[in-house]
């Protein structure tokens, strides 16, 4: 391939999604790598889209970028990350310590709805990087490998960012399959009644984690649990994996809800024990197990680290779910914010 020719200045702009992993992450060692493979589905509508200028550093400026969240510059702790990362690809790409970039970011879903804006938000930021890093040296990779470099840099920005480059589902850690890698995500296709699924996601709380994601890691670290966690994602994978091919929503409901609940298990049993579950949280549990009983519904909820629960469930069952998330709300006089997702197919570049 003919090298195009290098752009010392210029824009770039990306689009990438949240996802919500079904077979949780949750540990990890060394510089980012997992103590477990994670699946997860990614999102459509919570996404976070980011615009990186670029121009030379003529050594007039301070600092190496700009970062505006929303039309505010970001924090000294959200600045650091995105100086580590900068840093990071500086290692393949040292063109980038001779550029200055305005990086400005937005998200679709407001901040405080405890979606995790990290995985779009590093996702975003990887993949603009990125391009701008290629274009700035005129080297472009072809579309795969580019892909699988991003998901490689978000995974250093935010784990669960690795997987939020493809859709409709991504498998991030070694072992799940042949491609499968602790270094990067890899695209996943279903049996065709899981490409759509909906994902109604009720803000139980809006307040910021009481356990930081880096800390809340960490814990794995000397958990009497591990090894046992570690087996039950190897079997939960092949389970999960079997059933997102066959068809299968029964055994998807089970691992998906075993997975949710394991992960706030393991927080319960840490030496330094994690509750992030609201009362509403259980009693949602609750209600939904007496009002699915015996009818066969195709759902299945899951939780990450915060007490929001994501309903996820097939199109047939749409109707039916949906009234129920309302009636429940209005039953228990809560005015609770619910946000509706579905399945999306990844990150995607903006062209002017
Ligand atoms: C519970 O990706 O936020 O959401 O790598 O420290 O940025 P860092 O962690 P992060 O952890 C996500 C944990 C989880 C489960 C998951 O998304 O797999």
């Amino acid at each position: 391939m003919q090298p195009d020719k290098p752009e010392p200045e210029g824009s770039v702009e990306w689009r990438s999604p949240s996802n919500i992993a079904l077979i949780k992450y949750w540990g990890k060692q060394g510089n980012q790598i997992p103590m477990n493979p994670s699946l997860s589905m990614t999102l459509k509508y919570a996404f976070t889209q980011t615009e990186v200028k670029w121009h030379p550093n003529d050594g007039t400026t301070q600092g190496e970028f700009d970062f505006f969240l929303s039309g505010q510059k970001v924090g000294p702790k959200f600045e650091k990350r995105v100086g580590n990362l900068i840093n990071e690809m500086a290692k393949a790409y040292p063109v980038l310590n001779d550029l200055y970039f305005t990086i400005t970011s937005l998200n679709t879903f407001p901040h405080s709805t405890g979606i995790a804006s990290s995985a779009s938000g590093l996702s975003a930021l990887a993949l603009s990087l990125l391009s701008a890093a290629q274009r700035a040296t005129g080297k472009a990779d072809e579309y795969p490998r580019f892909l699988q470099k991003a998901s490689h840099y978000a995974r250093l920005g935010s784990g669960s960012a690795c997987r939020s480059i493809y859709g409709p589902y991504a498998i991030w850690g070694g072992g799940v399959n042949t491609e499968s890698s602790d270094e990067y995500a890899i695209p996943y296709k279903p049996h065709q009644d899981f490409e759509t699924i909906y994902d109604s996601i009720l803000i139980f709380s809006e307040k910021p984690k009481k356990v930081g994601s880096s800390a809340g890691h960490k814990l794995m670290d000397e958990h009497f649990y591990r090894q046992g966690r570690i087996n039950q994602v190897r079997e939960n994978s092949f389970r999960l994996l079997k059933a997102l091919e066959t068809g299968d929503f029964d055994v998807w409901q089970e691992v998906v809800e075993q997975e949710a609940l394991s992960l706030h298990g393991l927080m319960f049993a840490s030496h330094e024990p994690v509750l992030l579950l609201e009362p509403d949280t259980i009693r949602f549990i609750h209600d939904l197990n007496a009002f699915r009983a015996g009818k066969g519904l195709k759902v299945a909820f899951t939780i990450d680290a915060g007490p929001n629960i994501h309903l996820l469930y097939a199109d047939e069952h749409r109707e039916i779910i949906r009234n129920f998330i309302s009636e429940w709300i209005m039953d228990h006089h809560l005015q609770i914010q619910v946000l509706d997702d579905e399945t999306g197919k990844g990150a995607k570049q903006l062209f002017e």
